[in-house]
């Protein structure tokens, strides 16, 4: 039987509570698709810091590399904002995880399940219309990783800073990325910027014109970040793949994520080249819910569906989740941030079990 070796790594906040109902979800699948799982835990983020004094132990990043995928559940929270930048979970963990591994993409599909939308927070007929997106994000280069980044000067002179930068191979990987799983959908490529103001975003444009020329068959629009968030709000129906750098991409995804409902709803994949990848949700922490058994599982839940799409190559396994998922909300099973008033709530763990539920009924089908 296959073996499959995951490093998982539940981190801070909601992380732990979602990441068993993704546990659960996927001891579920391996029986059903015939596939073992070694599942190893490791410590990161704040769970770290107080467990073993620094947000990426050793042991959790060779535990990482001795695993064909991760998945990561969330970082950070307010119990470790006093600490220096680069100690807290998100800039001491999950920063240097994504660089280690080379995970320069970042792929988040958001979709307006069919059928749920009145879960959108949308105006109905924009909503009713739908929205099935996939946002490629560049994930390792950009202002997250940009130097110089500091501080100097004082008192009133202080002042702070931060470099965006990107190369034009940076931007010609990511391009290509977005361009093939655009061949995969509806072929259209927006590819989103700030060229009237920012010198990375003019590179970017001159990079992406430069590879959509191999991808004839794609469409390509450029529009800038500003009004992107706009036109997302005004007509999602219309959007395919949004090619975004690190920050932009940052900020479209968490919109395209409230799109369909909630920030509990975003999966994310995060690649290199090998395919090797780091699996989580889109969302964070979430500390005004944690330790509440209410936070939505889903995102964490779908994430572990692309690890096994992507990373794993248990292609029926996957579209066995995803499928339960849809049928799961489809039935009305939701949690809390999503129900309508006077509507009954499922906790995280009995969303969990709705979907561990589907998954076994599927097999009776
Ligand atoms: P957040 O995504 O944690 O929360 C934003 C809002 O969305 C909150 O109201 C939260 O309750 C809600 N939400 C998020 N996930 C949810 C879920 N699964 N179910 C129901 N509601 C959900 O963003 P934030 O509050 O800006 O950040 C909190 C902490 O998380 C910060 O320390 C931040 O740096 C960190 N963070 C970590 C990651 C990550 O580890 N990948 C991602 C984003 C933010
Ligand atoms: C995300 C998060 C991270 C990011 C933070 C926690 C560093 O917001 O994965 O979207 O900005 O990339
Ligand atoms: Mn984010």
């Amino acid at each position: 039987m296959t073996m499959h070796r995951i490093a998982v790594l539940a981190g801070d906040g909601i992380g732990p509570e979602i990441m068993a109902e993704a546990i659960k979800v996927l001891k579920a699948t391996g029986d059903r698709f015939g596939f073992e799982l070694a599942l190893n835990a490791f410590h990161v983020g704040g769970a770290a810091i107080d467990a073993e004094g620094t947000a990426l132990p050793a042991a959790t990043l060779a535990g990482c590399e001795a695993a064909d995928a991760i998945l990561f559940g969330s970082v950070g929270g307010p119990k470790w904002e006093h600490l220096p930048p680069t100690e807290q979970p998100e800039r001491g963990s999950l920063l240097p995880l994504r660089k280690h591994f080379n995970l320069f993409c970042n792929l988040r599909p958001a979709r307006i399940h069919p059928g749920l939308e009145r879960l959108s927070p949308l105006r109905a007929d924009i909503a009713e219309k739908g929205m099935d997106i996939l946002v490629v994000r560049e994930l390792t280069g950009d202002i997250y990783f940009g130097s110089p980044r500091g501080r100097e000067g004082e008192g009133e002179q202080e002042n702070a800073f931060d470099t965006m930068r990107y190369s034009r191979f940076e931007i010609r990987r990511i391009a290509r990325m977005a361009f093939e799983a655009a061949r995969k959908r509806r072929s259209k490529v927006l590819s989103v910027d700030k060229a009237n103001v920012l010198a990375t975003s003019i590179l970017w444009r001159e990079e992406v014109i430069a590879i959509a020329a191999d991808y004839p068959d794609v469409e390509l629009e450029h529009i800038f970040i500003d009004n992107a968030t706009m036109q997302l709000l005004r007509r999602p129906s219309e959007f395919d793949v949004m090619l975004c750098g690190n920050l932009f991409g940052d900020i479209c995804s968490d919109e395209a994520a409230m799109i369909t409902g909630s920030m509990g709803l975003l999966p994310s994949a995060s690649l290199n080249e090998t395919g090797f990848g780091m699996y989580e949700p889109a969302g964070g922490s979430a500390p005004d819910i944690a330790g509440q058994g209410i936070a939505n599982p889903v995102a964490q839940i779908l994430s572990a569906a692309l690890m096994l799409r992507h990373s794993l190559g248990e292609i029926a396994a996957a579209d066995a989740i995803d499928a339960a998922v849809s049928q799961a909300l489809e039935d009305g099973c939701l949690t809390g941030e999503l129900v309508a008033a006077g509507q009954t709530a499922l906790t995280t763990a009995q969303m969990g079990d709705a979907i561990v539920a589907r998954i076994s009924a599927q097999q009776g089908a």
